[in-house]
């Protein structure tokens, strides 16, 4: 019988150090860092490592592969875009290896912890990952959501026109309003209001600090 096959998307001999350098700026633009325990990190990544040894990708130590690649792509680190909120209200990912930014001390944050509910607050991209006058989609947990920029101010509201369900996100800024790009209706997106009757779209609340845009939303009850 012949071995099963491994697909690699990091190449033989790939080190710990070659992670960092790779996850690094990635978690970055997300509001994440390494654990701020390097012996931690280190032992996630040796772990990581073998792993990528026997599946041909860095699946997370601390979760179960399900067989079905659909499933377990959301397990692959950094995994953070498949799990915001939850890693949000957590403060780290499942296993701890990676931390918000405002952690200072990520000593307690090891490990796997029950799945979090209520509303959080959820690092999107970084400010100058938005340019005053655009907007763009962002997927958290199960909501796709429109964040749109006007000057230094920031708004979220549902990515779905209320119409035919267009992305919202594709659609132009013009001022504080949204035009739909399949139809043109219009959405004001400081309150998610339009014109046409019972069509408002829901919002979310936008803090911004520290270089990041969160959003807040609601998980699990
Ligand atoms: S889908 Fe948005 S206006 Fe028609």
């Amino acid at each position: 019988m012949s071995e099963p096959r491994v697909r690699r998307r990091f190449a033989p001999g790939t080190t710990i150090e070659d992670l960092k350098e790779y996850m690094g700026p990635f978690v970055d633009r997300l509001g994440y860092k390494f654990n701020t325990e390097s012996w931690f990190v280190d032992d996630v990544l040796t772990s990581e490592l073998e792993i990528l040894e026997q599946t041909g990708d860095v699946y997370c130590p601390c979760r179960v592969r399900t067989g079905d690649p659909k499933e377990d792509v959301k397990i692959i680190c950094p995994c953070i875009p498949f799990h915001r909120d939850e890693f949000a209200a957590i403060k780290k990912c499942w296993c701890g290896l990676f931390v918000l930014k405002e952690v200072e001390d990520g000593s307690e944050l090891f490990g796997v912890i029950e799945e979090p509910s209520g509303e959080v607050e959820v690092p999107v991209f970084r400010v100058e990952d938005l340019p005053p006058g655009q907007i763009r989609h962002v997927k958290v947990g199960k909501a796709d959501i429109a964040v749109a920029r006007v000057g230094d101010e920031f708004f979220a509201l549902s990515n779905v026109c209320r119409h035919a369900f267009a992305p919202l996100a594709d659609g132009f800024l013009d001022g504080y309003h949204v035009m739909c790009p399949w139809h043109g209706w219009r959405y004001d997106v400081r309150d998610g209001t339009t014109d046409h009757p019972d069509a408002d779209v829901r919002t979310y609340p936008v803090t911004v600090r520290e270089g990041h845009v969160f959003v807040t939303v609601r998980i699990r009850g």
